[in-house]
C-alpha cells in the first residue's frame, strides 16, 4: 500500500503573507499526522519564501512519522540537513522566479556534485531521493550518482490537456517504475497531484509514496486540514 506525505508549505505561505506567526506549519504536521499521514515533507527554499528554519528545527522535534526536507543542491542546505538530521532529503532544482519547482533535477549535468553531497548525507544516515522526470537516463543517472530514490515528477501528467497526452504520461512514467525497480531505486512521485488525477497513478504498482501539498492545503483552507488529509488518504490508500 502506497504511503502518502503531506507537504506544509503552503501553511507558511499563508503565514508569510501576513508576516505573523499563524497559521503555523508545525500545527498543520500535527493534525496531518493524526489524521493518519505517513510522513511530513517541507521545501526551505534558498529564498525562504515560505517554510523557515525554525520550522525545520521544531517540526525535526515534533514529527512523529518521517521528515522529508526538500532542498536545492548547495552546500548551505546540506549544512542545514547534516545539523537538522531528517529522515529523508529529496533534491529539487531551485529557480528564484518560480512559482513552484518546475522541472526535474538533470543529474547527469551535476553528477559530481550530486554524488558528493549524497554521500555527506548517507554517511549521516539520511535517505536520499533525487526528483526527476520519469526519464530512462535520468533514472539511471540516479541511480549512478548513489540515490536511494527518486521522486518521479508528475507535473506533466497533471497538466496534460488532453485523453491521449495524459495517456501518453502515464505511459512515461509506467516505464519509469520498471527502470527503477530494475535498478532497485526506491520510487516515490508527486507534483500537481490533486483529489481527481491521482487515481490513475495510484493504479500503477510500485510508487511506495506520493509527497502532496498544494491540492492538500487548498482543501484545508475550506473543510480543514483532518479532514483532506483523510480524503487523499483514502484515494492513497
Ligand atoms: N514533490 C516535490 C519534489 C516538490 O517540489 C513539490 C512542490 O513543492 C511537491 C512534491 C508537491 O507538489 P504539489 O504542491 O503540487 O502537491
Amino acid at each position: 500500500m502506497a504511503k502518502l506525505s503531506v507537504n506544509v508549505d503552503h501553511i507558511a505561505t499563508i503565514r508569510q503573507a501576513r508576516g505573523v506567526a499563524e497559521p503555523d506549519p508545525v500545527a498543520a504536521a500535527v493534525i496531518a499526522e493524526l489524521a493518519g499521514a505517513d510522513g511530513i515533507t517541507i521545501h526551505l527554499r534558498e529564498d525562504r519564501r515560505h517554510i523557515q528554519d525554525r520550522d525545520v528545527e521544531i517540526l525535526r522535534q515534533t514529527i512523529k512519522t518521517r521528515l522529508n526536507l526538500e532542498m536545492a543542491l548547495t552546500d548551505e542546505m546540506v549544512a542545514i540537513a547534516l545539523k537538522t538530521l531528517p529522515d529523508s532529503v529529496t533534491f529539487v532544482p531551485e529557480g528564484r522566479h518560480e512559482l513552484t519547482t518546475e522541472g526535474g533535477l538533470d543529474v547527469m549535468l551535476m553528477q559530481s556534485t550530486l554524488r558528493q553531497k549524497i554521500s555527506l548525507l548517507k554517511q549521516a544516515g539520511i535517505i536520499v531521493s533525487l526528483f526527476i522526470e520519469p526519464d530512462i537516463e535520468q533514472i539511471k543517472a540516479s541511480h549512478k550518482v548513489g540515490a536511494d530514490y527518486m521522486e518521479i515528477h508528475t507535473g506533466k501528467y497533471c497538466e496534460a490537456s488532453t485523453e491521449a497526452e495524459r495517456n501518453e504520461q502515464l505511459r512515461r512514467i509506467e516505464l519509469a517504475i520498471s527502470a527503477a525497480r530494475k535498478l532497485g531505486l526506491g520510487i516515490n512521485a508527486g507534483h500537481g497531484l490533486d483529489y481527481r488525477n491521482i487515481t490513475a497513478v495510484v493504479a500503477l504498482p510500485g510508487i511506495e509514496e506520493f509527497n502532496i501539498g498544494h491540492s492538500i492545503v487548498a482543501r484545508a483552507s475550506l473543510v480543514g486540514m483532518e479532514r483532506a488529509v483523510v480524503d487523499m488518504l483514502a484515494l492513497v490508500k
